[in-house]
């Protein structure tokens, strides 16, 4: 089978940690350079994963002919720059979220890209979890009836820690909203098939000393008229967050717990009932049990990766278009924005 042969940017987190082990497993990529900030980590990387070259520059990196498509995973204040360079270097890109510091600089990454001819997907490598694809083929389906409530969680402890980009407004763009809460929105839309149209939150940082939000409550508005919520904070035991996806319609719900997680695994919980017949002044909520799904878990980053290498060898149309998180991040932005004001904002 022919691979495409890609290029990591910032292999040193979230590639080394669950990204490039997921490429390992890809039937249709290669891993076949690493670029980091100090030649030491590129090389330990490199010969971790048996890559044939490590740079320590980006533009190093991007000079080398045999790679084909590059992972984006560094800061996110570096994004922009690499991301633009990539694009000049006509190397297709795969982006980690949110795609740039502000929803202005996505939209230059998206235009480079395409002026280009390349191809920019973003890295919600969450949509591709076997219980999110069948939430979304249930909603498709029409069993779920008028969606009208969804509920998306994510929140870890992240404690102040000395030269934390993520605590920097200015290097990681904002907190556990634009961090977590941006998946929970994502997957939201990308599950219902709804855009968000209004949006309200409240944001703060209540427990740490960094300036970026530790709390973080959103409301949206879908534009079926249906209302969300997305709760992500920094300040919450890891273990005591349950990682929840709820998704309620007018013939039932869908109730998945776990899966908004790096690992795919959790539960997902159905419930189908036609209340059609009539008002049940009882609200008799004994008869129906709900049903407990069972999928074949696999690796999300595989699923990305090998789902991004397609659509360079084959031409099949993205899975998560730079477009649509860009998206997802004007709504991220007009939420800090409605914190600030205490009004609503429409999309
Ligand atoms: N989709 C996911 O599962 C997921 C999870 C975590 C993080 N992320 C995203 O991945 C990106 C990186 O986050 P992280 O948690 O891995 O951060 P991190 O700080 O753990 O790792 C970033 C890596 O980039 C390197 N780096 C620093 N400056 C660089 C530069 N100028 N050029 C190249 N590399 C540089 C660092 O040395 C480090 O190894 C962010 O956009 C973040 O939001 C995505």
């Amino acid at each position: 089978m022919k691979k495409v042969k890609w290029g990591v940017i910032g292999a040193g987190g979230i590639a080394d940690r669950r990204t490039i082990p997921g490429m390992m497993l890809a039937k249709n990529a290669e891993l076949v350079a690493v670029m980091e900030v100090n030649m030491g980590l590129a090389e330990k990387i490199r010969s971790k994963y048996n890559a044939k070259r490590a740079y320590d520059s980006e533009a190093a990196l991007l000079a080398d002919p045999e790679v084909e498509a590059v992972y984006i995973a560094s800061p996110v204040n570096c994004h922009k720059e690499q991301a633009l360079k990539a694009a000049k270097a006509k190397k297709h890109l795969l982006m980690e979220k949110p795609l740039a510091l502000t929803s202005g600089d996505a939209l230059e990454i998206a235009e480079a890209c395409r002026n280009e001819g390349i191809l920019c997907a973003a890295g919600f490598m969450m949509r591709y979890h076997a219980y999110h694809q069948k939430m979304r083929e249930i909603i498709k389906s029409g069993k779920l009836g008028q969606i009208v409530s969804c509920r998306g969680q994510l929140s870890c402890w992240y404690p102040d820690i000395e030269g934390a980009w993520r605590q920097k407004k200015a290097l990681g763009g904002g907190g556990a909203l634009m961090d977590m809460g941006i998946h929970c929105i994502d997957l939201i839309q990308y599950i219902t098939g709804l855009k968000a149209v209004k949006v309200g939150a409240l944001t703060a940082t209540n427990t740490f000393k960094y300036e970026v939000d530790d709390s973080s409550s959103t409301i949206l508005q879908l534009e079926n008229g249906a209302f969300c919520y997305v709760d992500a904070n920094f300040n919450i035991p890891d273990a005591a967050v349950k990682g929840r996806l709820e998704i309620y319609g007018t013939k039932g719900s869908l109730l998945a717990e776990g899966t908004i997680s790096q690992v795919e695994g959790g539960k997902l919980d159905v419930m189908l009932s036609d209340d059609s017949a009539g008002y049940d002044a009882q609200q008799d909520r004994g008869e129906v049990k709900p049903c407990e799904v069972r999928v074949d878990f696999g690796n999300m980053y595989t699923k990305e990766i090998e789902s991004f290498s397609e659509s360079v060898l084959s031409g099949k149309a993205l899975d998560v278009p730079a477009e649509e998180a860009l998206q997802a991040q004007r709504i991220v932005e007009a939420a800090y924005e409605s914190s600030q004001t205490g009004c609503f904002v429409k999309l």
